[in-house]
């Protein structure tokens, strides 16, 4: 049953970090479907224009731009080209993000400690950098980071769990700090989800794996949400375990 469908984000203008493949597209397609503009950023500029095009030629309004997250400059040109473009942001999904290599903490090279941190909570705080400006001009705005069980449950991959951790943290803060301003800041925890990262994938039944649709299913229910409710974090596990 997917009820929420039957909401109109038209007129509404969606961001979405890392929307080229995986959880980010399965996003991106559903708020394009519920008629939102929608925005998606990613590394491969080819692969975000070319999933914007899909959008398009399906009727849908979406522009695929180039941004790494990890790059302060890249970031602030987006920010940018949103303001001037598009003059509002009414929701931000910060779902870019690597696992780096598996292996222990101990054997993990500070490079890869440094891009993990780097993409999955410094690139968060450089988007919020960019977008929540716009978004207290507008005087309303949803920010939904895509974090993970590992940033809820002790786990092995410790630099990955870390920066999960920390974007929870990061996450109740700032929504603590938005509150006033009519922003709701939620973060969404799945568990594994079937897409090209889960370093585990190959011991799991990828039948009963989350796919990235139940991920944009959570995404749709907290911005359709009445404005005087707030779903402040979303746990979502398989049914079965896979
Ligand atoms: N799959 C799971 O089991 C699972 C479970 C829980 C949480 N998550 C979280 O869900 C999110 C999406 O994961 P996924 O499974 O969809 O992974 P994925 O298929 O590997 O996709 C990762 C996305 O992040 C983008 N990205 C990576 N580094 C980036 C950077 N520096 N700047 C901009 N974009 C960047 C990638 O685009 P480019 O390569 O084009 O940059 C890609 O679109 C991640 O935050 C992940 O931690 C995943």
């Amino acid at each position: 049953m997917q009820t929420h469908e039957l909401v109109s984000l038209s007129g509404a203008v969606a961001v979405v970090t890392g929307g080229g493949r995986g959880i980010g597209q399965a996003i991106v397609t559903r708020l394009a479907a519920m008629e939102a503009t929608v925005i998606l950023t990613g590394r491969d500029e080819a692969r975000v224009q070319q999933v914007a095009r899909d959008l398009e030629a399906r009727g849908h309004r979406a522009e695929g731009i180039g941004c790494d997250v990890t790059n302060l400059a890249s970031v602030e040109a987006l920010g940018d080209r949103l303001r001037k473009s598009y003059g509002r942001v009414d929701i931000l999904v910060n779902n870019a993000g690597i696992g780096g290599p598996s292996g222990l903490l101990h054997e993990l090279a500070p490079a890869d400690w440094d891009a993990i941190f780097h993409t999955n909570l410094r690139g968060v705080y450089y988007m919020l950098r960019s977008v929540v400006p716009l978004m207290i001009a507008t005087g309303a705005g949803h920010i939904i980071n895509i974090s993970s069980l590992a940033g809820k449950n002790p786990l092995p991959r410790a630099a990955y769990s870390a920066s999960k951790w920390a974007l929870n943290g990061l996450s109740y803060g700032v929504a603590e700090e938005l509150r006033a301003q009519n922003i709701r800041v939620s973060v969404i925890c799945p568990g594994s989800v079937d897409t090209g990262f889960s370093p585990r994938r190959g011991d799991k039944d990828t039948q009963k794996m989350l796919k990235p649709d139940d991920v944009a299913h959570a995404v749709v229910m907290l911005v359709t949400q009445e404005p005087q409710s707030f779903i402040s974090e979303v746990l979502l596990r398989p049914t079965q375990k896979p």
